[in-house]
This record gives C-alpha cells, structure tokens and sequence, in this order.
C-alpha cells in the first residue's frame, strides 16, 4: 500500500502532527514546500495544514487544486489551529468535486495542545491502513 503524508505548515504545528502521524506509520511526512506535487500513485494520502485569518494557506489549496483524481484513491485529512475546523472542509470540498473520496474522520489539534496530541497522532494513521 502506497502511503503519503503531505502538509503546510507555517510555524511548524501542522508539522508536528504530520511527523507524528507518520511515525506511526513507518514512513516519512514531507511539506509541499519541498515537494510540491505527488510523484507517484497513492493509495492513500493524509493530507493537513492550517487556517490563517479563516482561509488555507494558498499553497495547500493549490497543492490540493493539482491532485488529479486518478493520482489518489483515498485521502485523510488532519488540521491544527486556533478554533477553525475550516481548513477540512474546505479540502473535503475540493476532493468531492473531483470525485475523490475522503474520510468523514479527521485528526484536529488545537495550536496549544500539540504536544498533549502527539501520542493520539502516532496512532491515528493505523485505523486506515489494512
Ligand atoms: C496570521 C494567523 C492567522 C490565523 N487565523 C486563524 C483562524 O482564522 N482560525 C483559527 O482557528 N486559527 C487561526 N490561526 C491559528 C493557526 O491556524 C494555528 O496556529 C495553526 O496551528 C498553525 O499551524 P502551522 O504552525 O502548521 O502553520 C491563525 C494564526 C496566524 C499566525
């Protein structure tokens, strides 16, 4: 099973979540900063990131813009922020209008309780992986 964690991340607490989510996985989360479109066939992406004044960070809206449905069967999203749980479903939408399924079930921390999150992150990824 071909397995992504992709993210945004401005000031690194999406990032937490997303290493985290990773690590429970066996594999590695890696910024569209640094590799800004899906190189291969994913079976499943976890995807996240964060509200900023209640919008995306447009990089992440472009990233998830440019997924093509034949690049991904199922995605899951996660998001860390301040109270919003906008930034889901507004990806959720965008997914849906591609036809590309998404997992009602998401993974949210709050920008202060990241840390606390961590060991719940480890673990969330697993439900979804056969
Ligand atoms: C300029 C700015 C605007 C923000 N706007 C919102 C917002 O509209 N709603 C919200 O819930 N959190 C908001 N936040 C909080 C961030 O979403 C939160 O800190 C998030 O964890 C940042 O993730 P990152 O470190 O991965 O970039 C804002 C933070 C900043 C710095």
């Amino acid at each position: 099973m071909n397995i992504k964690v992709r993210y945004f991340s401005a000031s690194g607490n999406t990032k937490k979540i997303a290493d985290a989510i990773a690590e429970g996985l066996n594999i590695e989360a890696i910024s569209i900063k640094d590799e800004p479109e899906l190189k291969e066939h994913t079976d499943l992406l976890f995807l996240g990131g964060a509200p900023y004044a209640n919008i995306m960070a447009k990089p992440l809206k472009e990233y998830a813009l440019n997924i093509k449905k034949e690049d991904v069967d199922k995605i899951v999203l996660f998001t860390t922020s301040n109270w919003s749980r906008r930034t889901v479903r507004a990806l959720k939408k965008i997914f849906k209008e591609k036809g590309i399924f998404v997992y009602d079930k998401y993974f949210y921390a709050h920008m202060l309780r990241i840390k606390k999150r961590i060991p719940k992150a480890k673990e969330f990824g697993k439900q979804f992986v056969d």
